[in-house]
Parts: structure tokens; sequence; C-alpha cells
């Protein structure tokens, strides 16, 4: 019998092939949570060793309210936009603190959460608690606007359409098939319509634009910039680490000294000896793209002490610490450079 309608048609789709994911296993909300946040701008594959580490260090809401900012972001370490570190740090306190310990069940609690958007709160109260509630992301995005043949989706109508579509009876599991669909058949590019389970409702597919649903946004281009890296040596080959405002890009992590230099940091790269540039490391965020130029300064005699966001470090201590992946770059080819036998956290990629 062929179904009746999207919703069915999907869902059956689902149960015969929903591929096999650790937080597919669990009903625990906090994992589900986790989940959600780390698989956003990152892939499933990416992001599995990293959500089975964490839940392995952090296992509860408590564990994670109790955890230092500095081990939540060595755990994230690699996976990029640290702000979702912090903010689900943040967020693990709230809900201690202020919530008793429990994960909100309602879209618009969760959504009180820093940094729980709309995406998040629909998935986590769907997934977790059965809610009818919408989750809109990147997939599910382009899923709906080839099957109502949207060119220019607003989200507040994008929003209307999937809460029309979410059953009452297994929104979680919609929710995914939608997410799953769009990742695996109704791909940006060649999307699979053969295979789709529900071609026949499809607009774009019917009038032959699938391809072009919705119209890729104009690109916008980003801005470049360029960044001095001091790379500090003393004289036993330690190198020196200041951790970066906790506001803003990066927040809380730590690295060679770049466009963050404390005032006695400034004075002992004014007292040191300059020492050859090293080759520029590039990193593209999604806003812009950061040229990094590191020089070696050798710090002669120098008495800055440990503390207050500044650290020398040798050897295995350096993956106790959280680097950006450029900056854990710098540092390792600078220690390789200079003979020292330093290491990084082995998966930040090299
Ligand atoms: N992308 C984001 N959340 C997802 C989920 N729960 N399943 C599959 N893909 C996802």
């Amino acid at each position: 019998m062929p179904h009746e309608n999207p919703t069915d048609a999907l869902l059956a789709h689902f149960d015969r092939t929903r591929r096999d994911m650790p937080w597919r296993r669990t009903s625990d909300p906090y994992a589900i949570w986790v989940s959600e946040i780390m698989l956003q701008q990152t892939r499933v594959d990416a992001v599995i060793p990293y959500y089975e580490r964490w839940m392995a260090r952090f296992p509860s809401i408590e564990a994670l309210a109790g955890a230092d900012l500095d081990d939540v972001l060595v755990q994230w370490q690699g996976l990029g936009y640290y702000s979702r570190a912090r903010n689900l740090h943040r967020a693990a306190m709230v809900v201690r603190e202020r919530l008793g310990g429990r994960v909100p069940r309602e879209a618009e609690e969760l959504r009180r959460l820093p940094g729980v958007g709309e995406y998040t709160a629909g998935a986590v109260a769907s997934i977790a608690f059965g809610r009818r509630v919408a989750a809109v992301d990147g997939n599910v995005r382009r899923v709906l606007s080839r099957l109502y043949d949207l060119e220019r989706p607003r989200a507040a109508d994008l929003r209307r359409l999937a809460d029309d579509l979410v059953p009452a009876a297994r929104p979680g599991d919609f929710n995914q098939a939608l997410m799953e669909l769009g990742a695996t058949i109704c791909t940006p590019r060649s999307p699979r319509c053969d295979t789709c389970p529900v071609y026949r409702w499809c607009r774009a597919r019917q009038l032959g634009v699938q391809e072009n649903r919705p119209r890729p946004k104009q690109k916008k281009r980003v801005p470049e910039e360029h960044v001095e890296t001091a790379v500090i040596v003393r004289e036993d080959g330690a190198l020196l680490l200041v951790r970066r405002p906790e506001e803003g890009l990066l927040g809380g992590m730590w690295e060679p000294p770049g466009e963050h230099r404390p005032a006695a940091v400034r004075a002992l790269i004014d007292g040191a000896d300059p020492g050859p540039e090293m080759e520029p490391v590039v990193h593209v965020f999604s806003h812009k793209r950061v040229t990094y130029r590191p020089r070696i300064h050798h710090a002669v005699g120098a008495s800055l002490p440990d503390g207050s966001g500044v650290a020398w470090v040798t050897g295995e201590r350096l993956s106790g610490y959280a680097l950006p992946v450029a900056q854990a770059r710098i540092a390792r080819r600078a220690l390789r450079l200079l003979g020292g036998g330093l290491s990084v956290a082995s998966h930040t990629g090299a």
C-alpha cells in the first residue's frame, strides 16, 4: 500500500534505513542535547568520537556543571565554534542551580538556556521528550524548499510547514528522518530522487528544479585578517601560552600570544631576542579568514611567572591546554623546529 502522505512515507523509510548513532541508543535528554550541539556545523561521522569521549568524561549534567572550563574546552578541541562548548557548560550550571538538575521538557523553556536556539530546542524537546515541535536545520530547510518548491524560504514559513508535517505520535523520529533525508538523499547537489520516499509529493522535482531549491545564497566575501603570533621560548625550551579573554572568538582558549597580549607579555617580547619567522598558518572561520604569522622570540632571563592567564608549557603538559587548531599547529611546528619533544593533543589534526 503506498502511503497517503509524506509524513507516513518518511517515517516508514526512516524505520527501514535509520543509521545507528550512539545518541540514538539513549533517552537521556542531556546526552541528546550534547549530540545536537555537536552536530551543528559538524558531520555525524566526525562527531561520534567526540561525543563518546565527552560522555565518558562528563556523563551527566552534574558532571559537566562541576567541570573546569579548561577541561571542557580540551574535550571540545578540534570541533571548532567553541562558543558551543562554553554555552553548554554555562547551560549545565543553570540547569543544576536553577532547575533542580532537570533538563526542561518544553521547547520554549529550553530556548532560555545559553546556546539553545530554535533548532536545538525543537530537536531536544521532540527527540528526548516526545513533544510535537519542529526542528529546522540546514538539511531540513533544503528538503522543505524542494518539497514545496520554495526559492527563498523565510524561516517563519519553513517553521510553519514543518510544524504542520510533524506527527503527534513520533515527532522526534520524524524530525530526525527529515534531517537524515537531507543528509543522505536530498543532498545539495545531485539529489538521489529515484530513491526518495517523498518523491511523489515533491513539487520541485515535478518541475525539474530541485537542484535550484532553495536558491543558493549570495556568497559574501569573507574579510581577511593577519595576526602576528609570538612564539616565545624560554632557555629551558618551555613555550609561553596566554589565555584568550573569555568573551569573543575562541574565548578562554590558550595560544602563543596573538592579538591578546597582556602588558607583561609585551614587555617580555620587547626584551627578547627576535628569531626567525615561521611559515604562516591560515585558518578559515565562518566569517573571516585569518593568516597567522608566527615569529620565534628567545626569552632571555625571563622571569614572567605562571598564573592568571599565562603559562609556560613543556612536554606532556601541553595536552592539558585547549589550543585552537591553527595555534596548536604553530606550537607543534615551533617545538619540532627547536628540537623540543612537546606534544599537543593528537585529535586536533596535524
Ligand atoms: N543532525 C542533527 N541532529 C541529528 C540527528 N539527531 N540525527 C541525524 N542527523 C542529525
